[in-house]
């Protein structure tokens, strides 16, 4: 371990101590890979020096550090401690203190890492889909209300109602959401019951606020008048709820359930704009707008029938990040693999076409490794 000024910092050193902020806010854990914003940040916050691991890595691991290990780490933290505070499904058992705390924690995050957290599919999975889906949501939405442009004790707020949104589905047996063949009506109809056990667990509570509670209970409510539980309409639907259920409906595609396929990024993005009649279109857009839509460490295959693994995003030009090719139009590897930012004015003619499914993905990657 060794102090360095922090303008001496290079991308790929690794920290070897804890970050905090002034008010003791975990900022950047022990063993996190430096990047250039992340450099940028330290700056900006004002610390002169931090201390740094002998070893460096190497160049490759750097690309690999894009899903920071102190991102894991929070998610982990948030899915643990929601985990601990919900299963009962008991309003009592919710320390608002400590919620409030990790939900100004995830807010940290997104002013870090927004493109890591939207690349929440390499987040790794949770046996509890439940925690783990709604601290998703509560990145997503925070990530929407920001775009929004939403004043900080609003995006509290938001974070709040997204993190205890399916609240009321720890009443449900768990076999029932967890299970592995489509539900029956009657199992559905048990379902279509979690928003109205949610406000009324809550509400009991009385630590909540009106927009908190809105939230919770309309994220099934849709523009059109054809959610539940009441089947509101349009202007009469929170705007928490509407922001959470665009975050709620693109976690569940993304994320790997047992009885349906997991869809990319991309697939899923364009699942919610087929469907206007159901979201609410501003929050689509700035949704796709701050969105990765090829998120770093995707595979991609462009329209010269090269395979490419993205490697940095372009903010403004989700469309056009940067990318290293890996195998060529006949599916030979290129040696070595070649870089190239598609948002650079030379590549024009070059785009991305599609992006591998999952299970093609696989198999790329275990010929880029073989050929590493
Ligand atoms: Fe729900």
């Amino acid at each position: 371990m060794k102090p360095v000024q922090v303008s001496a910092l290079v991308p790929g050193m690794i920290l070897a101590k804890d970050v905090y902020q002034n008010n003791g806010i975990l900022l950047l854990n022990e063993d996190t890979v430096l990047t250039a914003e992340l450099i940028t940040k330290l700056k900006f916050w004002g610390f002169s020096e931090v201390e740094i691991q002998e070893t460096p890595i190497s160049l490759k691991d750097q690309e690999e550090a894009a899903i920071a290990p102190q991102i894991s780490a929070a998610h982990d933290r948030v899915v643990d401690i929601t985990e601990n505070m919900m299963s009962s499904g008991n309003a009592k058992d919710i320390d608002l203190n400590l919620l409030r705390g990790m939900v100004g924690d995830l807010d940290s995050q997104i002013e870090l890492n927004t493109n890591v957290l939207l690349n929440l599919s390499h987040i790794k999975t949770h046996d509890n889909y439940l925690f783990a889906h709604v601290t998703n949501v509560a990145i997503l939405a925070m990530i929407i209300g920001k775009e929004l442009k939403l004043s900080e004790p609003e995006l509290k707020d938001l974070g709040l109602s997204a993190l205890l949104h399916d609240f009321g589905m720890t009443r449900i047996n768990r076999d029932m959401y967890d299970k592995n063949k489509p539900l029956s009506p009657e199992e559905w109809l048990e379902i279509k019951r979690h928003p109205d056990y949610s406000l009324e667990l809550l509400k009991e509570s009385g630590s909540f606020s009106e927009a908190v509670l809105r939230g919770i209970h309309e994220h099934h409510e849709r523009i059109d008048g054809s959610g539940y539980p009441r089947g509101i309409k349009g202007a009469d639907i929170h705007l928490f709820g509407k922001i959470i259920a665009v975050a709620d409906v693109y976690d569940a595609c993304i994320s790997p359930r047992k009885h349906r396929r997991r869809m990319t990024p991309y697939d899923a993005l364009k699942n919610l704009l087929s469907q206007p009649n159901l979201f609410d279109i501003k929050i689509l857009k700035s949704f796709v707008a701050c969105m990765a839509i090829y998120p770093i460490g995707s595979l991609v295959k462009l329209n010269t029938g090269e395979i490419a693994k993205v490697i940095g995003i372009n903010q403004g030009a989700p469309f056009r990040p940067e990318i290293r090719i890996y195998l060529d139009q006949n599916g030979e590897p290129v040696q070595p693999p070649i870089r190239i930012n598609l948002f650079d004015g030379q590549y024009l003619q070059t785009y991305i076409q599609n992006t591998l499914e999952y299970e093609e993905s696989e198999k790329v990657l275990e010929i880029i490794e073989k050929n590493q």
